[in-house]
C-alpha cells in the first residue's frame, strides 16, 4: 500500500489507474482518521450494505451489516434495498450479489480476492467436460465463476446441497462441480450417483485426518465438527458436518464443552462470541503452518474497504448475457431453499 495522503482525493483517472494496476485503491488514509467510524459514516451517506463472510478478519466481521455463510449472504443480497453492496468475501460471492442485483453497484475491497476452487473450473474446460455427458443436468456449487453458473441448471451451497439434490427429479442424470469432496458427501447422503468435477478447496483439503485422530485421543470428550469441503477420510470421523453457519449453530446447541473445528479459522471469531465458555481447538493441517486460513479471503482489509466505499471502486461488472444466464440457476436455488424451509 502506498503512503499517499488522501487529501486532495484521487481523481477518477487515478482511481482507474490503481484498479488496473493493483486491483484495489492503493492509498493509505491519514493515520488520524478512525477507520471504523469513517466506514460507518460512508455506509450511511451512500446507503451501502456491507456483507461479510465468516472467513473475514474479525474487525471486518464486526463492522459488517451481516455476517454469514454463502447461502445466508446470497439471501441478504437478494433482499436488500441498499444502493450499494460492498462484499467482503471473495470474487464469486460478489458476482452472485451482482447477478441478483444487476442495477446496483457491487463493490469489492480487492479484485484479487479470488478462490482457487472456483479457478480450478475454467469455463472452456468445463464446457468440454459437459459435452462428454449429453443429457446431464449440472448442479454447481456456488464457489464457481458466473460463467460456470451460466452453464448450470441449479446452484447449491454447502448448507443446502444435500436437500436440494435429494429433491431433484429422480430421472435427472447429474454432473456436480467443482468440489469433489462436497460432491462425494452429497452422493453419500442422498444415494444419488453424480459425475464429479475434480476440484478441491486448498484450505479444507489439507486438514490431516491422522493428526486429527491423534488430537481426539488427547481430547476424548471433544466433538469433531467439519465443513463438507474436507477430505472423505476426515469427514468419516466427524460428529457433525455442516456449512459455516451450521458449524456455528452446532457449537451453540451441543451440550459438549470442547470442539475440534475443521474449517477456515475466521469462524472462530463468531464462535468465541457465541460460546465464550466452550473450548475450540483448530484441526491440524498436513503442514506446520497456519494454512487453515484462506489467503484469498484474507486479502481484504479495513483500509481497502474504506477506500472502496469512498471511491466506489473496484466495482464488479459482468457481461449482460452472463448476468441473465447465471441468474436462473441461482434463483432456482433460492426458490427450492424456500420451498424446503431452508431459509431463515
Ligand atoms: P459456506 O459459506 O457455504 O460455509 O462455504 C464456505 C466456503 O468455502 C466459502 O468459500
Ligand atoms: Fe475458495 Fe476455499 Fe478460500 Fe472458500 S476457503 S474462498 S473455497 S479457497
Amino acid at each position: 500500500m502506498f503512503n499517499i495522503s488522501t487529501s486532495p482525493p484521487l481523481s477518477p483517472e487515478e482511481v482507474k489507474h490503481h484498479i488496473a494496476e493493483y486491483g484495489y485503491v492503493a492509498v493509505e488514509p491519514s493515520s488520524e482518521i478512525d477507520l471504523f467510524s469513517e466506514i460507518q459514516k460512508l455506509k450511511q451517506q451512500k446507503n451501502a450494505l456491507v456483507l461479510a463472510h465468516y472467513y473475514q478478519e474479525a474487525d471486518i466481521q464486526d463492522l459488517a451489516d451481516f455476517v454469514g455463510d454463502s447461502l445466508g449472504l446470497s439471501q441478504k443480497a437478494a433482499e436488500t434495498d441498499a444502493d450499494i453492496i460492498l462484499f467482503a468475501g471473495v470474487h464469486f460471492m460478489a458476482e452472485t450479489a451482482k447477478i441478483l442485483n444487476p442495477e446496483k453497484k457491487v463493490l469489492v475491497p480487492d479484485l484479487n480476492a479470488g478462490c482457487s476452487l472456483s479457478d480450478s473450473c475454467p469455463p472452456e474446460a468445463f464446457a468440454a467436460f459437459k459435452e462428454r455427458y449429453p443429457g446431464y443436468k449440472v448442479v454447481s456449487y456456488i464457489n464457481t465463476s458466473a460463467h460456470i453458473k451460466a452453464m448450470s441448471d441449479i446452484i447449491v451451497t454447502s448448507s443446502n446441497a444435500v436437500p436440494i439434490v435429494k429433491a431433484l427429479p429422480a430421472d435427472w442424470k447429474l454432473i456436480f462441480a467443482p468440489d469433489k469432496n462436497l460432491g462425494n458427501y452429497v452422493m453419500q447422503k442422498t444415494g444419488r450417483e453424480m459425475v464429479l468435477w475434480d476440484g478441491v478447496c486448498m484450505v479444507h483439503a489439507i486438514f490431516s485426518f491422522q493428526k486429527v485422530r491423534a488430537l481426539r485421543m488427547k481430547y476424548p470428550e471433544a466433538e469433531l465438527i467439519a465443513h463438507p469441503e474436507c477430505e472423505p477420510a476426515l469427514l468419516e470421523q466427524a460428529d457433525y458436518i455442516g456449512s459455516t453457519t451450521g458449524l456455528l449453530n452446532y457449537v451453540v446447541r451441543s451440550p459438549k464443552r470442547q470442539f475440534i473445528v475443521a474449517t477456515e479459522a475466521g469462524i472462530f471469531h463468531q464462535m468465541r462470541k457465541a460460546v465464550p465458555e466452550k473450548e475450540l481447538i483448530q484441526a491440524p493441517t498436513e503442514y506446520s503452518c497456519s494454512c487453515n486460513t484462506c489467503p484469498h479471503m484474507k486479502l481484504n482489509t479495513l483500509v481497502k474497504i474504506y477506500n472502496a466505499l469512498l471511491y466506489e471502486m473496484p466495482e464488479v461488472t459482468l457481461p449482460v448475457d452472463i448476468l441473465e444466464a447465471a441468474r436462473r440457476p441461482i434463483q432456482r436455488m433460492l426458490e427450492m431453499s424456500r420451498e424446503l424451509g431452508l431459509l431463515s
